[in-house]
């Protein structure tokens, strides 16, 4: 959305709904829709996993895992990266990145995105 909310636009939430980190869920028409804020930008996505439809957009919310490697490649353990944060939907543990709405094993497997925008304080979702 860059110019002014249309009417396919729906206004769900004020800018200060949805904090870095956050998530707010809304309906917006016939759909519901997941709000989140990372590193400053929104990301929104349907709330309908893309395994067997569960409330994805309503599951915990963690930064991703990484393993992490020395020089000789060898494993030293494993540590979160606060700069990825996934979600995990509440019905099976599907994990999926919220920068890019995929599964972190297999990239086919995603959420289906929704346009986002923020215009003078205020979220818009277009459906
Ligand atoms: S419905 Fe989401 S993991 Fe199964």
């Amino acid at each position: 959305m860059s110019s002014a909310p249309t009417a396919k636009d729906f206004a769900v939430g004020a800018s200060a709904d949805v904090p870095e980190g956050g998530r707010l869920v809304v309906d917006a028409g016939e759909k519901t829709i997941g709000v989140f804020r990372v590193e400053g930008r929104l990301y929104a996505y349907e709330n309908t996993c893309p395994h067997m439809g569960g409330p994805v957009c309503q599951g915990m919310v963690i930064p991703a895992v990484n393993e992490v490697l020395d020089e000789q490649r060898a494993s030293t353990g494993f540590a979160f990266n606060e700069a990825d944060l996934h979600i995990v939907c509440p019905w099976h543990g599907f994990e999926f990145s919220i920068k890019t709405g995929c599964h972190p094993a297999a990239a086919r497997i995603k959420l289906l995105p929704v346009n986002v925008e923020e215009q003078d304080g205020t979220i818009y979702v277009s459906i």
